[in-house]
């Protein structure tokens, strides 16, 4: 792959949340970086990247070869519910912005970031990377879900236009330490995770939201890390690849609830409340295109990632961002 030598310097945008966190660690604790590389993690603090300006000075200063684009306002079924102007806007500018600057600057290689919750809303199981753009999204996250979109339209067509091998990976739901716990506007696991965490505490029952019927697939952040990793590096297509555990890794809210329960040792009731909404029913997503590539690559068990992010919660609660 052009570029990818001693001198391969990363920018990754979003570098203080979720997934840039476990990129960071993979990076600096696994041996992730090559001898001579450098890996440029930022926040928002270093520049807003709705702002085009800034943008364009954050490239200046340091002048990338590759970029993996992580940054995104990004929130759970509530949150997304509540502000789909808000997802759609922030998103397209905050890509807009990454993806034609990178351009500009002759960036060799861009790895976005899509998710399986963009898929359409109306579909056959399980969907696959050709299918994103099959029909509207649904409605709970329409903005996130267009903005996203629009991530695989620009890549494209800068490949048609400009020859560029920008490429965008489609993550299932992510978990890990440094996630947002926030139990209003955070995701389903995370939010579960505090709420066990409060309602052992307080000696009181655990509510969890909706019926706990949904099936979704859950991919620990360090697998989707290293994962990335190998993108960055070895995937040639323009064309987005599913990063996910298998369709036989499919778990129920439910069963996810008794995961969090176990790790905490929590002994006291779960009520499900049914008068908030559940969301997508399920989204079951193929990951044969990724096995093709990877066929021996193997995830952590995930009531193993579930623990190690429960005690990462616990040990970290101060500086969790909740
Ligand atoms: N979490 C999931 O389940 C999931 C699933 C599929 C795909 N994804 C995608 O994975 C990527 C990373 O998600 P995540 O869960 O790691 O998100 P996250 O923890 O919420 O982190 C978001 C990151 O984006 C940065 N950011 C937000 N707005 C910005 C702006 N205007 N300018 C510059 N930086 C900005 C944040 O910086 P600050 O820390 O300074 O705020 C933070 O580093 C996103 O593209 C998301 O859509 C996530």
């Amino acid at each position: 792959m052009e570029g990818v030598d001693s001198k391969m310097r990363v920018l990754v945008t979003g570098g203080s949340g979720l997934v840039g966190k476990a990129i960071e660690r993979v990076v600096k604790e696994e041996g992730g970086a090559r001898e001579g590389e450098e890996w440029i993690f930022l926040s928002s603090k270093d520049a807003n990247l709705m702002d085009a300006a800034e943008t364009k000075a954050l490239f200046q200063k340091h002048r990338p070869t590759h970029v993996i684009h992580l940054a995104a306002l990004v929130g759970g079924l509530f949150k997304n519910m509540r502000q789909n102007l808000d997802f759609w806007r922030n998103n397209l500018y905050i890509n807009d912005n990454v993806l034609q600057t990178a351009h500009e600057f002759g960036v060799v290689k861009v790895v976005s970031c899509l998710s399986t919750c963009i898929f359409p809303d109306k579909t056959t199981y399980p969907i696959d990377e050709t299918m994103i753009h099959n029909g509207p999204p649904h409605e709970s996250n329409f903005g996130y879900a267009y903005a996203k979109r629009m991530i695989d339209v620009h890549n494209r067509a800068c490949f048609e236009q400009y020859g560029r091998r920008y490429t965008a990976v489609i993550p299932t739901n992510v978990f890990g330490p440094h996630d947002n716990f926030n139990i209003e506007d955070g995701h389903v696991l995370p939010g579960l995770m505090h709420k066990t965490y409060i309602a052992q505490k307080e000696g009181k029952a655990l509510h969890v939201w909706g019926s706990g019927t949904p099936l979704r697939q859950f991919i620990y952040s360090l697998d989707l890390a290293r994962l990335f990793i190998w993108v960055l590096r070895e995937y040639d297509e323009v064309e987005p690849i599913i990063l996910s555990v298998g369709e036989e890794d499919e778990v129920s809210i439910k069963q996810a609830a008794e995961a969090v329960v176990n790790a905490f040792g929590f002994k006291g009731q779960v009520v499900f409340d049914t008068s908030k909404a559940d969301g997508q029913f399920k989204k079951t997503a193929s990951n044969a295109k990724l096995r093709k590539y990877l066929p021996d690559f193997k995830f952590t068990p995930f009531d193993k990632a579930i623990k190690e992010t429960c005690d990462w919660f616990v040990a970290n609660y101060d500086i969790a961002r909740k």
